[in-house]
């Protein structure tokens, strides 16, 4: 039996990743490495907590003794490293929690991995360190034409993609210094169920809901390239299999979108689901002051990863978002309880 350390499980990404692995590879023992934070929520993972190879451990990755204690306990054979701080806007106001987080808690895992694998009997052979970034370490893209390859250069803008881009690097450096196996990706803007709602998508779901204004930064001319969250995962998994050591795959949908168009799509979709008469909720849209730094435009080119491993994307855009919009309207509970704070008041006294 292999076993996996998936960190961030219980976020909005990690969740998928845990639900299709538990699922697909009842012989894995997959562990789940969180320390549940605001964006961690365990019910997230309710239709699977009881399976028989799954495990949740609360933890912090920037505890390098906690994390030498238990890779040295479960001995794992893989690790998916997604725990991290994830959002723009909050590492505008407080980048050093993202600096912690996601570069020393990095470096912690990538040491635990180390130190657990190379005492063991097989050293690295058949182990793998699988680290789970994000687009925004390139920077923006001004050219309509342009489009990130693994081969662009790093050039990130806000203290969230500096912090993921020195966790790449990291990564790469370990590969490279002391031949670890590793292998990286950097996906585009995930959207779909259990998605925290501070960022712009659930945001403007909750907001279009409670009738409430919707938060448009600057001018809405901001582009950003959509992807499923399930096909994520499904990347995640393919990369994890097959995926050649000391590669970096680019996820992305070949789905760019103005967020003002975004938001009036969802505003129109949104006025069909509730009843209400069209062009009602986009009277809610509000221009209010850009972002910091805000990057003009993502885009992901995935060719190397469809190419090489034959992953695609399996929902389109629209079909994809109309799930997603039944999905938040069927799980008023979740949202009401993330909103509320509850879901955090109930784990403080759990563990
Ligand atoms: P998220 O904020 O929803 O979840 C992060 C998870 O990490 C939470 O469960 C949180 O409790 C956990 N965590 C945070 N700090 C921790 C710590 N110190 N120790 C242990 N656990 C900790 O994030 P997400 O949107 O699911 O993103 C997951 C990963 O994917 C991140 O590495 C992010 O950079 C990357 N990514 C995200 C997107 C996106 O669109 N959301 C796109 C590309 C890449
Ligand atoms: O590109 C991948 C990244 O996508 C991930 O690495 C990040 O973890 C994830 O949070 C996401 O970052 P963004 O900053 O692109 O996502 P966010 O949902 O915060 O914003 C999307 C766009 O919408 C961005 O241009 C800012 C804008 N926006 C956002 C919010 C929350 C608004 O106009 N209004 C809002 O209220």
């Amino acid at each position: 039996m292999k076993t996996i350390v998936i960190t961030g499980g219980a976020g909005f990404i990690g969740s998928h990743v845990v639900r299709l692995f538990v699922t697909k590879y009842p012989e894995y023992r997959i562990v789940n490495l969180d320390k549940l934070t605001y964006a961690g929520n365990l019910a997230n993972l309710t239709d699977i907590e009881h399976a028989p190879n799954y495990t949740f451990v609360k933890g912090d990755i920037t505890d390098a003794a906690f994390l030498d204690a238990m890779f040295a306990e479960i001995q794992p054979d893989g690790v998916i490293h997604l725990a991290a701080e994830s959002h723009v806007d909050r590492s505008i106001t407080d980048p050093m929690s993202f600096v912690m987080t996601n570069v020393v808690g990095t470096v912690n895992l990538l040491n635990a991995a180390k130190n657990c694998w190379k005492d063991s009997p097989t050293g690295f052979e058949g182990k793998r360190f699988y680290h789970v970034s994000t687009d925004e370490v390139y920077g923006s893209l001004h050219n309509p034409e342009e489009f990130f390859l693994e081969t662009t250069s790093y050039d990130p803008q806000s203290p969230y993609s500096a912090s993921k881009a020195a966790s790449d690097h990291f990564v790469r450096a370990y590969g490279n210094t002391y031949k670890m196996p590793v292998v990286l990706s950097n996906c585009s803007n995930n959207y779909g169920p259990n998605h925290f709602p501070e960022k712009l998508i659930p945001l403007m779901i909750h907001n279009i809901q409670t009738n409430k204004p919707l938060p448009v930064y600057g001018k809405g001319e901001n582009v950003r390239d959509w992807l499923y969250v399930v096909d994520h995962a499904r990347a995640i998994d393919t990369i994890f299999h097959n995926g050649t050591l000391g590669e970096t795959y680019n996820i992305g949908g070949f789905n760019e979108w103005k967020n003002i168009d975004l938001v009036h799509l969802l505003c129109s979709i949104m006025d069909r689901k509730l009843g209400r008469e069209e062009g009602t909720s986009a009277k809610l849209i509000t221009y209010v002051t850009d972002r910091a730094g805000h990057d003009l435009r993502y885009a992901i080119d995935a060719s190397k990863i469809m190419n090489e491993l034959g992953w695609k994307p399996s929902l389109q855009f629209e079909e994809g978002l109309e799930k997603t919009v039944d999905w938040f309207l069927a799980n008023q509970e979740w949202l009401d309880n993330v909103t509320s704070g509850n879901y955090q008041k109930y784990y403080e006294d759990m563990y």
